[in-house]
């Protein structure tokens, strides 16, 4: 019986995330800038920069379900970053809980207008594109060839 109560309070404690702070996404940012580099401007042709282009999809609807599905899903191109092309691919970002991901994703489009991303809104992204491919995700960059 105890061990049962138990159980549960752990339960719970796991399903109630604190919200992230600022400097949480600093940090988990440190995994994205093996590739994108500290300052996130990239390696033009590799890895894209996450700069104007990114903020500006964090302003639409369609763009963040598509950036925080870049995180939790990865992403393999064709994508058009910056004006140019990206074949490359993005391993999906395993680890990280929708806190996580919505605390990187408010720190790479820091300064901008765009509203903060929640958990809230990560963990609806993450069940719609539960069984999406790679491949797939870029296909819902907005702009993206057949869209
Ligand atoms: C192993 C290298 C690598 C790591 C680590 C990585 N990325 Fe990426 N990322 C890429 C590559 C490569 C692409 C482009 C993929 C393509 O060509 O389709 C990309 C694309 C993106 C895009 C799409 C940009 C756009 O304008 O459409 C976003 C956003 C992004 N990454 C964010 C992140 C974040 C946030 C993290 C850390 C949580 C991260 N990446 C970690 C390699 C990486």
């Amino acid at each position: 019986m105890m061990r049962r109560l138990a159980m549960l309070l752990g339960l719970a404690a796991l399903g109630a995330q604190a919200p992230a702070t600022a400097q949480d996404g600093a940090t988990i940012y440190k995994r994205c800038a093996a590739c994108h580099l500290a300052d996130g401007a990239g390696v033009p042709g590799a890895f894209p920069p996450l700069k104007a282009d990114v903020r500006a999809l964090a302003a639409t609807a369609a763009g963040r379900r598509y950036l925080a599905l870049v995180v939790i899903r990865g992403v393999s191109g064709p994508i058009t970053v910056a004006g140019k092309v990206y074949r490359g691919t993005m391993p999906a970002q395993a680890g990280l809980n929708d806190t996580q991901v919505a605390a990187v994703l408010n720190h790479v489009v820091r300064g901008s207008n765009a509203k903060a991303f929640t958990a809230k809104e990560i963990a609806g992204y993450r069940v719609g594109g539960a069984s999406l491919s790679p491949a797939a995700v870029a296909k819902l960059q907005p702009g993206a060839a057949g869209k």
